[in-house]
């Protein structure tokens, strides 16, 4: 299908139903990642199929490692070890993959070879300055447009040094690719942020045999390290089971179950605002999967109210704002995101998108320099709006049109591919 594919959403009388949502995005690129530089043979199960840890795949095997991709939902990965990958013959285009591009960065900054990192129109415009500058203070010779900025980035790898870093921003990104360039060289390498992001990267590489240190307010890694291969399960992502959550609660008369989601405490903000919210969400069956939490979601039509969000929960629920800005379009008076700068920097300025096209829908939305101030309603109407390229957005606007009073009409919705193979079958199925 092309990239400007057309989706009409009809409003829903009520939603129910029990599924799985795909693997987690941030965990799937990881696994890859880690595995790729332990060394010996890992299995990966539940692995993302989503175009950006495709672009994850397809860096490595440039790189030179083989993965075998089995029919199902498995990977098999021969990792070579820390110096074990080979300089790339051509450039790597990391899609619209902000987590493989800042990653591998970090990664190819300590590689003894020269690389070149592409992304997609949307990724090149996105910032770089945020993991060139710290890796540039530790020796890397990372070159880049405007200025290096921005994307395309060329990395003359090699020679680093061990820093410890204050990031200004609360980042997973920053910190997990100054992590991967600590793990490489020999001492410590810390980093400092002002808020916990997602800690996936200190969970993933500790099993894989890392030294990681966590302690409130950052981590650190002693290097060299050596890995050693994993079998890594990776759970459901909260993330896309989001849109079900605000779905369940904005849409009269629903209960949906989603089983094997990660709930990791980084992760599970939306979580939190949904309840926060008036939101019934119940986790059962909590358990570990590869040493991240995990659990099944029971969440059932409430009735919301509007709550002022900033501060930790910012970055608890970062991926997660487009679709809580439908729910506070839903909820009995105000809600107000602020502190939330970094959505203007997302995929698209998810500020920008969610206020033009909740507004398209007659939403009572204002952008704030931070955030946005939502003020809710019953219903929102019926009209045509456009996803920026962004899969979030698309996927938050298809939620939106569930309770709109007529159909609304998305275009550019090939982007859900990103992160959600298979959601459109699955929003129609639970309204079956
Ligand atoms: C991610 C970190 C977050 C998040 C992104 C995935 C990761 O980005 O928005 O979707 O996998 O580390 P930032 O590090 O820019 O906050």
């Amino acid at each position: 299908m092309s990239k400007t594919e057309t989706r009409t959403i009809q409003p829903a009388a009520r939603l129910a139903g029990e599924f799985t949502v795909p693997g987690d995005k941030s965990i799937s690129h990881r696994a890859i990642m880690f595995a790729s530089l332990a060394e010996g043979q890992s299995r990966v199960h539940g692995l993302l199929r989503g175009e950006d840890c495709m672009s994850t795949l397809k860096a490595f095997q440039q790189l030179g490692i083989e993965i075998l991709d089995q029919a199902d939902d498995e990977l098999i990965i021969h990792g070579r070890g820390l110096r074990g990958l080979q300089e790339p013959n051509n450039v790597i285009d990391c899609g619209n993959s902000g987590t493989t591009m800042r990653l591998m960065s970090g990664i190819l900054a300590a590689q003894p070879f020269f690389s070149v990192l592409t992304g997609d129109q949307y990724l090149r415009q996105r910032p770089m300055k945020r993991i060139i500058d710290p890796l540039t203070a530790m020796g890397a010779k990372i070159s880049g447009r405007e200025n290096a900025t921005k994307a395309p980035l060329a990395i003359n790898g090699g020679n680093l040094e061990t820093m410890e870093y204050q990031s200004p921003i609360a980042s997973a990104q920053v910190k997990s690719a100054l992590l991967l360039a600590g793990l490489q060289i020999n001492g410590t390498t810390t980093v400092f942020e002002p808020h916990l992001s997602r800690d996936h990267s200190e969970r993933m590489l500790r099993s894989f045999g890392a030294e990681v240190a966590v302690f409130p307010g950052g981590a650190r890694v002693t290097g060299p390290a050596h890995l050693r291969a994993q079998d890594v399960r990776v759970p459901g992502d909260i993330s896309s089971a989001a849109f079900f959550l605000v779905a369940g609660l904005i849409v009269p008369n629903s209960e949906l179950l989603i089983k094997n989601v990660g709930v990791n405490p980084t992760r599970s903000g939306v979580i939190d605002i949904l309840r926060l919210m008036g939101g019934s969400i119940e986790l059962t069956n909590q358990r570990e999967l590869s040493g991240e939490p995990v659990a099944d979601l029971l969440v059932k039509s409430s009735a919301l109210q509007g709550i002022d969000i900033a501060g930790e929960l910012i970055p608890r629920a970062i991926d997660e704002f487009p679709v809580i800005s439908v729910a506070a379009a839903f909820a009995e008076g105000v809600t107000t995101i602020r502190e939330a700068k970094e959505l203007r920097v997302k995929e698209t300025d998810r500020i920008a998108a969610i206020c033009e096209t909740l507004s398209a829908l007659g939403g009572n939305i204002t952008p704030l320099a931070d955030g946005m101030r939502i003020e809710g309603r019953e219903t929102l109407r019926g009209a045509s709006v456009r996803s920026f390229g962004d899969h979030r957005i698309a996927m938050s606007l298809a939620v939106a049109a569930l309770r709109a009073d007529a159909a609304v009409s998305i275009s550019d919705t090939a982007c859900t591919e990103t992160s959600f193979p298979g959601f459109w079958q699955l929003l129609e199925k639970i309204q079956g």
